[in-house]
């Protein structure tokens, strides 16, 4: 059975292009994300990681460590790994997970037969420092990822996660946000001291609280 939001994210040890990892070590108490790619030398796997490498820093402003998956041996991962360096113009600073006997792919449902026996999908998972599984995203092989929209939901999960608020669509950091249905508006006028727009008994923005 797949992996649903709130169950615990397996733990397991792997071979990467940065030494031998225990997942829950790699995390320690912080927040991660583990996406996996079809394959080595392919051409959207090869702009997807670029495109992680260049918001590395951005990852780690938030305390989220990323670790990458495919179903390669760790030879080819490294040879692989020169060209998206190359071609993207990066320096890939985080591991990617040698995953030849699907061990991981097969804990996380990263392989759905009907879209292909062998490769990976482009799975994600945001996993918090609880390691419950926060987030999940799958898209085709043939559709790259947005990195940019990874990171503003990470935004989201924590800020909602230390607050009583929710983020509205295509909400982006410093934006008004949702108080949650379970406050009262007469409590949620104590909590939000910067004040709450109420629109509809429903619909209350406040501003973002921790900003
Ligand atoms: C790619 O990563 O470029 C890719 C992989 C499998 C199918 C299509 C594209």
């Amino acid at each position: 059975m797949s992996l649903r939001l709130g169950d615990t994210a397996p733990n397991f040890q792997a071979k990467t292009t940065a030494g031998d990892i225990d997942f829950y070590e790699f995390l320690g108490n912080g927040w991660g994300i583990l996406f996996s790619h079809p394959a080595d030398y392919t051409p959207v796997c090869t702009t997807e990681l670029g495109k992680t490498a260049l918001l590395q820093d951005e990852f780690a402003k938030r305390n989220v460590k990323v670790l990458a998956v495919s179903v390669d041996p760790l030879d080819k991962h490294l040879g692989w790994v020169k060209d998206i360096n190359e071609t993207q113009q990066v320096t890939v600073g985080f591991p990617i997970i040698a995953d030849s006997d699907r061990t991981v792919a097969n804990l996380y449902g990263m392989i759905h037969p009907n879209a292909s026996e062998t490769a990976t999908v482009r799975s994600l998972f945001v996993i918090g420092p609880d390691k419950k599984v926060k987030l999940t995203i799958t898209y085709p092989a043939s559709t790259g990822r947005n990195f940019v929209e990874v990171l503003r939901v990470v935004d989201s999960l924590q800020l909602t996660s230390n607050y009583s608020v929710a983020t509205p669509a295509d909400w982006k950091e410093g934006e008004d946000v949702i108080v949650v249905p379970a406050i009262s508006t007469e409590d949620a006028i104590k909590k939000f001291p910067k004040g709450v727009k109420v629109v509809k008994p429903y619909l209350r923005y406040t501003p973002q609280p921790n900003k």
